[in-house]
């Protein structure tokens, strides 16, 4: 859901400094108000795009696809059977059952519904729980939210916290914390 003009200037500053984008999009599709936000690689050739079935069809299958520069692509298939010799047959012909033979289309405008009605009820267990001085971002589509923090809260004992109670949580903080 970036904004058009921060993606162009990501562009921008990639491009200048030879840095290759990846960018990690399973949730492009999924605009709470129907919004598909354009991929930084339809316009750019110095990325690796990543898609996922997970999103559209169910996490756990572990399908997803590239789109990269023609010169990545051995290293990439390299690498990919490097790390799992071969992804799933049977999982990836269930991920092509679907595309065939269902209108992914309307399962898409479901699950943009179910991921808007999951993000307002995140937010509104924000506006009654969270203590003063934390400020975070409403989502107009996807996953996430990001929180940020008053300055004296230490991320990574939230994280230990968290996870005595259930709840995981992602933080930029934690590999700083971990590697200390
Ligand atoms: C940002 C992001 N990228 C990638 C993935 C992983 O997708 P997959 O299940 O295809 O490995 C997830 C899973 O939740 C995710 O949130």
């Amino acid at each position: 859901m970036m904004p058009q003009q921060r993606r162009d200037r990501i562009c921008e500053v990639c491009a200048a400094h030879h840095v290759l984008i990846a960018e990690d999009n399973p949730y492009g599709l999924l605009g709470f108000e129907g919004q598909t936000a354009r991929a930084v690689g339809a316009d750019d050739e110095n990325v690796v795009y990543l898609g996922s079935a997970s999103k559209m069809f169910t996490p756990g299958l572990r399908v997803g696809w590239t789109v990269a520069p023609d010169s990545l692509a051995t290293i990439l298939g390299l690498q990919s059977e490097a790390a799992a010799l071969n992804p799933s047959v049977f999982a990836q012909e269930v991920v092509a059952g679907c595309l065939e033979k269902y209108d992914w289309r309307s399962v898409r405008d479901e699950y943009r519904v179910l991921y808007g009605k999951w993000a307002q009820a995140l937010m509104d267990a924000f506006d009654e729980h969270m203590p003063d001085g934390v400020t975070w971002t409403r989502p107009e589509g996807g996953f996430y939210s990001w929180i940020t923090l008053p300055q004296d809260v230490d991320s990574y004992d939230l994280c230990m916290k968290g996870i005595d109670k259930g709840v995981e949580i992602f933080t930029t903080t934690l590999k700083k914390a971990m590697n200390a």
